[in-house]
């Protein structure tokens, strides 16, 4: 289970309510996975790659937008982790196999998710931080 307390708290509110909602997600994954809720692994999955999808997609848009200078980078790896969770997605639906599930979580998805904020994200955060502060400086 991922803790509120293990969430990195960044510059950026709307970044910290995306990670704090992706953990919600992944919580209620382990829950279900504990359960062995088959039909309500199936939907959380989903839930959380739409999630994860559109998370994604606005960060990338905001990077692209600000010219954030490791933005290929950070980019690649949001590609990597979308992937590595479709092919969970896809063998959790041959198999209806929530064990498969659960190694994901605990063997990649919980640290890799709250490394990546404490990493990645953080330094987009501060960028987009000095970033305003400059701004509102330029305008006095
Ligand atoms: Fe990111």
């Amino acid at each position: 289970m991922i803790t509120l307390d293990q969430i990195p708290m960044l510059a950026v509110p709307s970044m910290n309510d995306r990670h704090l909602e992706e953990s919600l997600i992944i919580n209620r994954l382990e829950v279900a996975v504990a359960n062995n809720d088959i039909d309500e692994v199936y939907l959380i999955l989903r839930e959380l790659l739409e999630h994860t999808g559109l998370h994604y997609f606005d960060e990338e848009a905001l990077m692209e937008e600000t010219l954030f200078p490791t933005f290929k980078t950070h980019k690649k790896e949001h590609d990597r982790h979308l992937g590595e969770l479709r092919s969970v997605i896809e063998y959790f639906d041959k198999h209806k196999d929530p064990r498969a599930v659960s190694a994901y979580i605990e063997g990649s998805l919980s640290a890799w998710t709250l490394h990546h904020a404490d990493t990645m994200d953080r330094m987009l955060a501060l960028f987009l931080e000095e970033r305003a502060t400059n701004a509102s400086a330029a305008a006095k």
